[in-house]
């Protein structure tokens, strides 16, 4: 687990299916994933084993965010995908905060921190990059409130709500989010 201060983030275990999947299939958030086809509780199952699977085999990194300080709950997943270890490179791929009655109390910010974190300061990456739908400017402004910068803009390449959207793709290197935050401390859950 690795801890940063306001969340946590850790392994999913197959119990925590029946959390996601009753967030999972609302429209609002499937919006921001990767497929807005919804999802049945045995899809989420094999998605926890599998993502199970690739941690194992540090070919992925899918946590699970909780809220560290009073509730305990599991509120969001956050994931490195994509990794080359010879390049030393990774994507975010999900990212989210399930309730939006959650969102822009600063969980985001703390789990992407913690993630870059463990990113550059346990795993060693160079870089890690992303791809964010452009009108999506609260994901945006978190990113770079984190230290990603953008780089591009991929035109037209998701359907929206009935529109070809244009992606904009963001990166943060080691040495800048070094030169930021230096090495966060990892709190007491650590192990
Ligand atoms: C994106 C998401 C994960 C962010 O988590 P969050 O908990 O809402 O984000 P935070 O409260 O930590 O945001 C903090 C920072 O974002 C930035 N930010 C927030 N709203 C912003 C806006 N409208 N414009 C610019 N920057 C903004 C600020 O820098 C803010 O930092 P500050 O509060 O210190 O000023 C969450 O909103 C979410 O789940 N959204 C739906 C799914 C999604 O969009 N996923 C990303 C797909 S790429």
């Amino acid at each position: 687990m690795f801890s940063g201060q306001h969340t946590l983030l850790r392994r999913l275990e197959e119990a925590d299916a029946e959390k996601i999947f009753s967030h999972w299939n609302n429209y609002e958030l499937r919006q921001y994933l990767p497929s807005p086809l919804p999802s049945s509780q045995q899809d989420l199952i094999e998605l926890v084993r599998t993502k199970d699977k690739l941690f194992r085999e540090r070919s992925e990194f899918f946590f699970g965010i909780e809220e560290c300080c009073t509730s305990k709950e599991l509120i969001g997943i956050i994931n490195l995908e994509s990794i080359s270890w010879i390049s030393r490179h990774a994507f975010i791929g999900s990212f989210c905060i399930f309730k939006p009655s959650l969102r822009g109390k600063g969980y985001g910010r703390d789990a992407m921190l913690t993630l870059l974190d463990f990113a550059f300061n346990v795993i060693d990456l160079h870089v890690v990059a992303l791809l964010v739908e452009s009108y999506n400017k609260h994901a945006i402004g978190l990113y770079e409130n984190c230290g990603f910068m953008k780089r591009g803009t991929m035109r037209e390449l998701v359907y929206r709500n009935g529109k070809h959207c244009d992606v904009t793709v963001m990166d943060v290197l080691k040495k800048d989010f070094l030169d930021r935050y230096g090495i966060l401390p990892k709190g007491e859950n650590i192990i």
